[in-house]
């Protein structure tokens, strides 16, 4: 495509915490004028400097990008932030805004990837074939410890029902759940399938299984804490796939121990940047409160792959270059983010 309107003929852009799947498929999507160069490190006050000679960086879900790394990353002559990411609560949006950052994320990649995951946690969690497998494996064919209940009938609440709440309801529904829901905004196709729309409180009560898939906001915030479990139908099934800081972990695992939450599944966790995405299997673990949630049977720990699938990253690849590809050529990246949406929905 000729295109002699763009602003800049080349940008180079850093692309922090990468791994080996995020340059496969960053590679693949890119376009001849956007170079691309690729560090290990976390972005941080740290490693900042490391963007030096990019206008652009692109980040991922546990990135700092909060007011000390944007100044750095503006002095340096960075003008846009691309997270290869839907969520943004990393990023401290005023801030970007008072230095002229554009900042743009990958809206959607593919709700299936992450309804999937989540769907995979209640299904693994309730019928134990994590347990089972190893068992097996061990000629244990016992089936004591094992038993799990009929998804079928059961009352399944979504918080956030949106584009992973929406096709998470499709799967729910063709187990037979009954279908709660709480939103700021209802989803005409939830309420379609049967949803019933109700207030925080009356998803608490009601739900035998309960999926956070809201964004972090400071209204989602420690969504469950203390002073919220008690709220919650005793012996729930509680799962986020959303963002850690969701669940005040410390409450969960106060509730794991009274039983009030009768099974906990997370794929992530509110401290997750000092132990996600790498391997520390050698490492001794100091996060104390991770390391108790280890400890009981009842909980399911991924560590952030609800998203991991080959479709995901493809999309996420187009979505990020088509973003740099755009502020190239007109300032403006496809899916900005800004600071008025934190305000409202994303
Ligand atoms: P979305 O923006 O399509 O949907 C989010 C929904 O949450 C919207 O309907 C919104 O109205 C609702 N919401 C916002 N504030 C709320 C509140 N206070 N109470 C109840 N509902 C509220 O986003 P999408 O794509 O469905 O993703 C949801 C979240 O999932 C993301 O923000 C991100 O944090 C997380 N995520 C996790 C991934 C993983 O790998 N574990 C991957 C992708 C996203």
């Amino acid at each position: 495509m000729i295109q002699l309107w763009c602003l800049g003929s080349h940008m180079r852009t850093t692309i922090f915490s990468t791994k080996p799947y995020d340059r496969q498929f960053l590679e693949t999507s890119r376009k001849d004028a956007i170079e691309l160069h690729f560090v290990e490190a976390h972005l941080s006050p740290e490693t900042a400097r490391l963007a030096e000679g990019s206008e652009a960086v692109c980040a991922f879900v546990n990135d700092d990008l909060g007011e000390s790394v944007l100044r750095q990353l503006a002095n340096l002559g960075v003008r846009l932030v691309a997270l290869r990411c839907a969520g943004f609560n990393n990023v401290d949006l005023v801030t970007a805004k008072s230095l002229g950052l554009s900042v743009a994320r990958v809206p959607a990649y593919s709700p299936h990837s992450v309804a999937e995951h989540t769907m995979a946690i209640v299904l693994t969690l309730n019928r134990k074939t994590h347990r089972a497998h190893n068992r097996v494996r061990e000629g244990n064919f016992a089936l004591d410890g094992l038993m799990g209940f009929d998804l079928n009938g059961k009352t399944f609440g979504i918080v956030g029902t949106g584009k992973i709440g929406e096709v998470l309801s499709k799967i729910v529904h063709g187990f037979g759940c009954e279908l709660l829901g709480h939103d700021i905004a209802p989803s005409p196709s939830c309420e379609a399938l049967g949803m019933a729309y109700v207030s925080r409180e009356e998803i608490f009560a009601r739900s035998d299984i309960l999926s956070l898939n809201c964004p972090l906001t400071p209204e989602t915030h420690h969504m469950i804490r203390k002073e919220t479990l008690s709220l919650l139908k005793p012996g729930v099934m509680l799962i986020n796939t959303g963002r850690g800081a969701v669940i005040d972990t410390r409450a969960a695992i106060r509730g794991l121990k009274n039983g009030r939450i009768g099974s906990l599944g997370l794929d992530v966790y509110e401290e997750e940047a000092d132990l996600f995405f790498e391997d520390l299997s050698g490492h001794v673990l100091r996060d104390d409160v991770f390391a108790r949630l280890l400890t009981f049977p009842n909980v399911l720990i991924t560590g952030h792959q609800a998203f991991f699938t080959e479709e995901a990253l493809g999309n996420i690849a187009d979505t990020t270059i088509a973003n740099i590809d755009a502020f190239r050529c007109t300032g403006v990246p496809v899916h900005a983010v800004s600071v008025e949406r934190l305000a409202g929905k994303p």
